[in-house]
């Protein structure tokens, strides 16, 4: 399966809050992007090169609300228009002067970057839920080794669990049969474990103390996103949020948004949780890590799988036919039995 370039998407470029008065490098599906704020304070992406004599325009500096080249002194609006250029007596502005620009939002606190440059968005960028004040949130950003595909089937996997995060979440002795609903539509893909006990490992001790069933969903929503949510009865509810962005063949990086209701109170939920998170993210980047490397040693991808790799198959298929522009595979439904 060749990498795959997705047109007409939305990725985040950064977390709004790195984005202040200087310009920054960024890369997305290798891309390089320069991102900055206009003089009113929105952000901006354009191509990082200059249209003059391609330096790249992060390396240089914001001068009245404009973007100014290092090497001429060109300036560029948020639009990616050439303003300014120092000593010329005629008018700069010419369509040949302009830089590429790719369409920016800002929302829920990241910098969303539309793939395809110069045109008017088919779509709005993925909204991350919206909970009460009952609700701890946390948010990390991680890098994981390898592709976009790679590291959202890993998200979403759970017969890795029990081995690669062994005690934390699932453990590999108690294991009970269960039935998994699979959905696949246009826009993802669902796998929904019917009637599953509360993990056994310290995740699922944190969430319920007096243990349960759980409702569980994974959900893929195109084109980068990753979300798993568990319901244990009233009390607790956790909602793992992940959109990713494809750095690059070799580069991945994960946002990720844990939005989390326990029976105690919400201040004490993010110390108690956010070591696990990592130490869960640290395991996976290193799996993947290995993942990548193999591959590449080997010059490609030569995988096998079985009905329980239930979400990954759906994810590539779905990518696979958006990097195509083609039409998006038939609504799917399917029921597996998977030892959690
Ligand atoms: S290279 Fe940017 S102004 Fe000349
Ligand atoms: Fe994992």
């Amino acid at each position: 399966m060749p990498n795959l370039r997705l047109p007409h998407q939305w990725f985040i470029a950064c977390d709004a809050t790195e984005l202040r008065r200087r310009p920054i490098a960024r890369t997305i599906q290798d891309t390089p992007l320069v991102l900055f704020r206009d003089g009113a304070g929105r952000a901006a992406a354009l191509l990082d090169r200059c249209p003059h004599r391609n330096v790249p325009l992060s390396a240089g500096h914001m001068v009245d609300g404009l973007l100014q080249c290092s090497y001429h002194g060109w300036r560029f609006d948020g639009a990616g228009v050439c303003r300014v250029v120092p000593a010329l007596t005629s008018e700069p502005d010419r369509k040949a002067r302009h830089a590429t620009t790719f369409p920016t939002v800002e929302q829920d606190g990241f910098v969303w970057v539309y793939s395809t440059p110069d045109v008017t968005p088919l779509r709005q960028p993925y909204r991350f839920p919206a909970v009460d004040r009952r609700y701890a949130t946390i948010r990390r950003s991680v890098t994981m080794p390898g592709l976009m595909r790679h590291a959202l089937e890993n998200a979403l996997d759970v017969p890795h669990t029990a081995f690669l995060h062994g005690g934390l979440f699932r453990t590999a002795a108690r294991r009970h049969a269960i039935e998994v609903r699979v959905t696949r539509t246009a826009s993802g893909a669902d796998a929904e474990y019917v009637g599953e006990p509360r993990p056994s490992g310290l995740v699922g001790r944190v969430l319920s103390p007096g243990g349960g069933v759980v409702e569980h969903v994974d959900r893929f929503i195109m084109p980068c996103v990753a979300q798993v949510e568990y319901c244990l009865g009233d009390a607790s509810h956790l909602l793992n949020t992940t959109a990713m962005t494809p750095v690059s063949e070799s580069e991945t990086r994960l946002w990720a948004v844990i939005q989390l209701r326990l029976p105690v109170p919400s201040r004490l939920v993010a110390p108690l949780v956010t070591p696990i998170a990592m130490r869960i993210l640290r395991q996976d980047a290193a799996i993947l890590g290995l993942q990548a490397k193999a591959i590449r040693r080997f010059g490609g991808e030569d995988f096998t799988s079985t009905e329980i790799d239930v979400l990954g198959p759906h994810i590539w298929r779905l990518l696979a036919a958006a990097a195509d522009g083609g039409e998006a595979p038939a609504p799917f439904e399917h029921r597996v039995t998977m030892r959690v």
